[in-house]
């Protein structure tokens, strides 16, 4: 540990939630930023890249989302190279159904004999034997939002390679309601992750029926993504508290729902460090009242 990183201690300020079966800091850290811009090619800085996984894990932080096609495979391998042989506590979680362009571009790939070539790609990239949990993420509209059809050929191919023991969970992003009861009708889904933050409710409704159920509900994008939030609200309650707005945005989350899991996306230890800290950071009701404000829920 170095004098301004965060301590474990620190994070437990924002508590645990079971993931499967497996109980993880509620927040983690998500490793789409590791690899090189447009999420492709190599990063300009591998070695800041290795830093910032192992200062997560130093920090306390043992839930990392990854995937396959970043990079592609170049996420995954920076992994590897930086935490294997990966602490027990950790739980690596990947998703499967697309791969990339020559030129970068995200395409679908989400075939049953697609989705077994995926979970032994990443298998073999972060150098696992089996995969704590694998989300199986919606490419019926590439990059957009989710679009309603049948997931059962692709949630079946997952529930077999969890019985061949290569998943021990799975799960489902960029889903519909509907298509979240047809994956749970043919296997137990640990969590969910959509598309959610402080200025994107479409999902309120959906993360208390889950939070119900024990599933885990991680919003991807949690600071706004490509999209970095933007918002006087949330910059005048950030000077109020003297926090930063990303600090804010993730506290929200954190009060939200028991059951949300964050992992927001980083290519620096400074902002690593900044998000961290915000397992720590308390929100007083009115400052929550007005960042409710930001966006009308949907319910
Ligand atoms: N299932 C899906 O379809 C899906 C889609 C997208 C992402 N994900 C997962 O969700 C995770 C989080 O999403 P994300 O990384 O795309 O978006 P995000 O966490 O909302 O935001 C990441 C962006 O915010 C910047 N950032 C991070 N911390 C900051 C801070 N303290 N101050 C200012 N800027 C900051 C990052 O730049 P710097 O690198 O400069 O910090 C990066 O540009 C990903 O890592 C990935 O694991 C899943």
């Amino acid at each position: 540990m170095t004098d301004h990183s965060i301590p474990s201690s620190t994070l437990d300020r924002a508590g645990w939630f079971t993931l499967g079966d497996r109980k993880v800091r509620r927040l983690g850290y998500g490793a789409m930023q590791l690899s090189g811009p447009h999420i492709f090619g190599p990063p300009k800085d591998r070695a800041m890249a290795v830093r910032v996984l192992r200062e997560a894990i130093e920090s306390g932080v043992n839930h990392i989302d990854t995937c396959d096609y970043y990079g592609p495979h170049v996420t995954n391998q920076i992994i590897k190279e930086a935490l294997h042989p990966y602490p027990k506590e950790l739980v690596l979680v990947t998703k499967v159904a697309a791969r990339r362009g020559p030129d970068g571009s995200w395409l679908p790939a989400y075939s049953p004999p697609e989705l077994v070539q995926a979970v032994h790609d990443n298998l073999r990239n972060l150098g696992l034997d089996v995969i704590e949990a694998v989300n199986f993420r919606c490419m019926f509209n590439p990059m957009g939002g989710p679009v309603e059809g049948s997931i059962e050929a692709q949630i079946t191919a997952l529930a077999e390679l969890k019985h061949q023991g290569l998943i021990r969970h799975i799960g489902v992003s960029n889903v519909t309601r509907a298509q979240i009861a047809q994956a749970r009708r043919i296997t137990g889904i640990a969590c969910v992750q959509n598309h959610y933050n402080i200025a994107h409710r479409a999902d309120d409704a959906l993360i208390d029926e889950l939070a119900r159920d024990g599933i885990a509900y991680v919003p991807y994008f949690p600071l706004g993504g490509f999209n970095p939030l933007q918002s006087e609200t949330l910059s005048q309650v950030a000077r109020d508290l003297d926090a930063t707005p990303m600090q804010v945005a993730l506290a929200w989350l954190l009060h939200r729902s028991p059951n949300i899991l964050l992992i927001p996306g980083t290519s620096s230890v400074g902002h690593l460090r900044e998000n961290l800290a915000a397992a720590a950071l308390e929100l007083p009701v009115a400052a929550i009242r007005t960042l409710d404000g930001i966006a009308a829920p949907a319910r």
